[in-house]
């Protein structure tokens, strides 16, 4: 059944949100799913945007609980790309049809915000090309410089809106300095993503409401949703993965609270679930990000064993990823893919 909330944003509240996060398998979750595509068809419509990315560096002063990449994992030999290497990265992706270039890094302060600066400019001289960073936390004035630079987004993710939780799972930093850096990142004009992990120790469904609503309240133009996965060389090594489904309404809730934001399908998803893609872009999802770091890195980046990110061809397999969105009635997007509200400078009418 349509109903009259899909031409508009949807009014929800935290208990509306639980409660569709309470979904059933079966009716239940067919309907939320169904509702969510429908809703990404109506205010963002078929195209997916393809985003190649570059994880320049290994290298982390942080220690969250989760990730392979701590500083404490001693079992990870470290590496670090040059800026000429990066610019070279990205420029084949740009070959190859990529209209964004994402750079990601562990929290690697030997690169100054004027590295990332001229980095970004290399990339920006090679085409009409979007520039993504996710580079962790910096300063205002580091950002500044990032964002005169020309770099266009920034993803942030704040992993959990609890913020005893955070507090646990990332020793030394807090909840309230990762969205101060959010603001900062708005305030100078960065199209803001941030996003949530499913599944981490001590979380439930409240919870996860309560992400749903830190994305509304920070009115993010991107979101990335990811199950957790266990990683050996951390203390969550025995922690199950996040529950895929779970995960999947977590997406399609997010896509009914925020209809207008760029939404990818998260490579955890596509790590537990070979039909990661499709599931993701089946609800909600109108984003992938395909890794298109060269070959000799890409062991190296291990958030998480056996990353899906491992499979992907060294140009990141976007003919393959035309092929696979044509088979589902999709197209792959000619555009840059700004948020919508940079494209139109509203965001009162529906995309085609
Ligand atoms: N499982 C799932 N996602 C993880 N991340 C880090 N470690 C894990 C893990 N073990 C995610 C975080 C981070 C992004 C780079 O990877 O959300 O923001
Ligand atoms: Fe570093 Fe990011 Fe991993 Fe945390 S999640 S340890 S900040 S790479």
């Amino acid at each position: 059944m349509r109903s009259k909330t899909e031409t508009r944003e949807t009014k929800l509240d935290a208990c509306d949100i639980t409660r569709m996060l309470e979904a059933c398998p079966g009716d239940e979750t067919e309907s939320l799913f169904a509702f969510a595509d429908r809703t990404r068809k109506h205010f963002v419509g078929d195209s997916v945007h393809i985003r190649g990315i570059i994880e320049f560096s290994n290298y982390c002063t942080r220690n969250c609980m989760y990730c392979g990449l701590r500083r404490d994992n001693r079992n990870l030999l470290r590496y670090r790309m040059t800026p000429d290497e990066i610019v070279a990265a990205a420029k084949n992706g740009i070959l190859s049809g990529y209209r964004t270039i994402v750079l990601q890094s562990g929290e690697d302060p030997y690169y100054s915000a004027s590295d990332i600066a001229r980095i970004t400019e290399g990339i920006k001289s090679c085409g009409d090309v979007a520039v993504t960073l996710s580079i962790g936390e910096r300063t205002l004035s580091e950002y500044a410089t990032m964002r005169s630079a020309g770099a266009d987004r920034f993803l942030l993710k704040h992993e959990t809106a609890d913020a005893e939780l955070y507090l646990r799972l990332h020793p030394g930093a807090s909840l309230e300095t990762r969205l101060e850096c959010l603001q900062n990142l708005k305030s100078l004009g960065f199209q803001v993503g941030s996003g949530f992990i499913v599944g981490l120790p001590g979380q439930d469904i409240s919870t996860v409401a309560e992400d749903i609503t830190l994305l509304k309240l920070l009115d993010c133009d991107m979101a990335g949703i990811g199950p957790f996965i266990p990683h050996p060389d951390t203390p969550l090594a025995l922690h199950p993965p996040g529950d895929v489904m779970m995960t999947l309404k977590a997406l399609a809730v997010t896509r009914l609270i925020l209809p207008y934001a760029n939404l990818p399908v998260t490579t955890a998803l596509s790590t537990l679930r070979n039909d990661g893609r499709h599931l993701a872009l089946s609800c909600g999802g109108n984003v992938i990000m395909p890794n298109i770091t060269p070959a000799k890195y890409r062991e190296l980046y291990e958030i998480y064993p056996d990353s899906a990110s491992l499979r992907d061809p060294e140009d990141g397999g976007i003919r393959e990823i035309a092929v696979m969105l044509e088979a589902m009635g999709r197209k792959m997007s000619t555009t840059r893919g700004d948020s919508f509200r940079r494209e139109t400078g509203t965001r009162g009418a529906p995309s085609s």
